[in-house]
């Protein structure tokens, strides 16, 4: 897969790229990142991509034509074009998987005041990361290209993707490591045990008990199994 970032400011890219599990998926080939400067395609002197806003008000707006001749100069047949923008619609988990099988994706970050809204119609589909508005669109496309990679092949380790907060419905149980006891807190003694029935069953019914207490939106939205019904039906009666 490739992911080609426009944004204004690349060099906010440089932490994100060479750090880590991402920096090691770029090594190894499984995934290129390619951050490229709208001001490679401004016509203007003094490289300028932005400019006032028609009917007055404050800050800049990126031009559209500038981001028009970017994505042109960049899109391939396979491209998938993303807009970062708190207009969009919200990111989750399941939006990472689906764009986590495009061949390549296009994320065009905005800036300050935003961009012009004839970029809209350029673009096939707008993503916000939260009821939030940020700065710019980096964050966002930075976050969004971080939960995709992990989920590409190979990335992470095989199993663990698969335990994600999220993949299957529920929140992630919790984990321990050593000390076997920190400040008078001891590790659940199941875990200890060796027994991996009893450990999986345990961790089933953790999540359950983090996403009934949180989250209990995601339950209303999950099929459960019988052994969840079971294991939920204990959750309540402990309460
Ligand atoms: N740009 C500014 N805020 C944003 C958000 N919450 N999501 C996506 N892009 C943004």
């Amino acid at each position: 897969m490739k992911i080609k970032i426009l944004t204004l400011f690349p060099n906010m890219f440089n932490g994100f790229l060479s750090e880590s599990i991402i920096k090691r998926a770029i090594d190894n080939n499984l995934i290129e990142v390619e951050v490229i400067d709208y001001r490679k395609y401004s016509q203007e002197k003094h490289n300028h991509v932005d400019d006032t806003p028609y009917g007055g008000g404050a800050g800049m707006v990126i031009k559209c034509d500038v981001i028009d001749r970017a994505i042109e100069d960049n899109k391939t047949n396979k491209s998938f074009i993303c807009l970062m923008t708190p207009q969009g619609e919200q990111f989750t988990q399941q939006m990472a998987i689906d764009l986590s099988k495009k061949d390549e994706l296009i994320l065009i970050c905005g800036h300050y005041e935003g961009f012009d809204e004839r970029v809209r119609d350029y673009v096939d589909k707008e993503i916000s990361i939260g009821d939030y508005v940020l700065t710019g669109g980096e964050i966002p496309a930075m976050a969004i290209s971080d939960s995709i990679i992990r989920l590409i092949d190979d990335v992470i380790s095989e199993e663990s993707p698969m335990d994600d907060s999220y993949i299957n419905g529920l929140l992630e149980y919790p984990q321990y490591t050593r000390p076997y006891v920190y400040k008078g807190k001891a590790v659940p003694d199941v875990l200890i045990s060796g027994n991996h029935k009893n450990i999986r069953e345990y961790r089933l019914k953790e999540s359950l008990r983090k996403t009934y207490l949180r989250r209990p939106d995601l339950l209303e939205k999950k099929e459960l199994t019988k052994e969840e019904e079971k294991l939920l039906k204990e959750i309540k009666e402990e309460l």
